[in-house]
């Protein structure tokens, strides 16, 4: 009995290891409860120092809350950096006759014309996507079903029927 009990804990044990965790799983990883800064009490003070090459600005907003963490020492926390040199355009308002910006795509008011990193992210643990990616790309393995929602312009008809876009 007490050997069936152990297999059982076991089981269990295993089992929960395997069910999804992500890097941002803890919420006080970013919202500070008592504790907060700025708009949706984050808990890393904004990067305004990394400069955005497509704007000759630093990014506003949420990008400077996602740089605070995701941009190289010492001007972020060097949590797998991005670096604004080598990324696709972000931080500005595009030009819409040659992409598509979906409503969820949208920023905080001010700059919800904006492309800016939660335009193709949406970063809470809700989102099992791969890479916390707004739509599913086959867990990294068809990204073009993840582009097509922006990019109609440049997909073909089986690549927006995958995913599901007109
Ligand atoms: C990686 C950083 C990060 C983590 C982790 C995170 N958040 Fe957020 N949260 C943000 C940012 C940035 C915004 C503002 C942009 C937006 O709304 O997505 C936000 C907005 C919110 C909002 C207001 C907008 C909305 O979605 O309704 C709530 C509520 C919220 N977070 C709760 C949570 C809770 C609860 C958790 C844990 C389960 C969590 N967050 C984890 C970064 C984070
Ligand atoms: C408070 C710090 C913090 C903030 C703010 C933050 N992140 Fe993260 N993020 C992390 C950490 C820590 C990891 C895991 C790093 C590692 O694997 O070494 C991570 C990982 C990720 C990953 C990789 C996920 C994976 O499955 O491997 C993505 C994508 C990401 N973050 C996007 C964002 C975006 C977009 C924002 C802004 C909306 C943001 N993060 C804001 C701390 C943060
Ligand atoms: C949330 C919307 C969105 C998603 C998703 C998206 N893009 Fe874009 N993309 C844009 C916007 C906006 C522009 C700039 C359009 C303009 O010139 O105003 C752009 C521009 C580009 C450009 C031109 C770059 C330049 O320097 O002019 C390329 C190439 C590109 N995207 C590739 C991709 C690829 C590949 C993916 C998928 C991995 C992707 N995009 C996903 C919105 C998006
Ligand atoms: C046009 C869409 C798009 C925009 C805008 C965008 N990302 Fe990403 N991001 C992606 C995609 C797609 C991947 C996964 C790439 C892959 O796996 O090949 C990714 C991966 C990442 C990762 C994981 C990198 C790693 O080392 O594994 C981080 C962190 C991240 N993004 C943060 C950001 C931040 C911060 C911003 C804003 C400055 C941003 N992203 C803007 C599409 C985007």
């Amino acid at each position: 009995m007490r050997k069936v009990f152990l297999l059982m804990v076991g089981a269990f044990l295993l089992m929960s290891s395997l069910v999804y965790a992500g890097p941002h799983d803890d919420c006080t990883l970013c919202h500070g409860v008592h504790s907060g800064q700025g708009p949706v009490i984050l808990t890393e003070a904004p990067n305004y120092t990394t400069i955005n090459p497509k704007t000759g600005k630093p990014m506003k907003r949420i990008g400077a809350l996602c740089l605070a963490c995701h941009a190289e020492e010492p001007d972020g926390a060097g949590y797998r950096p991005v670096d604004l040199n080598h990324t696709h355009p972000v931080g500005f308002r595009p030009d819409p006759t040659k992409v598509v910006l979906p409503a969820e795509s949208r920023g905080f008011p001010g700059e919800e014309e904006d492309l800016t990193c939660n335009g193709c992210h949406n970063q809470h643990p809700s989102n099992t996507n791969y890479m916390y990616l707004r739509w599913p790309s086959d867990d990294g393995g068809d990204l073009s079903k993840f582009c097509v929602h922006c990019h109609p312009k440049q997909s073909n008809e089986e690549i927006k029927r995958e995913a599901g876009v007109q």
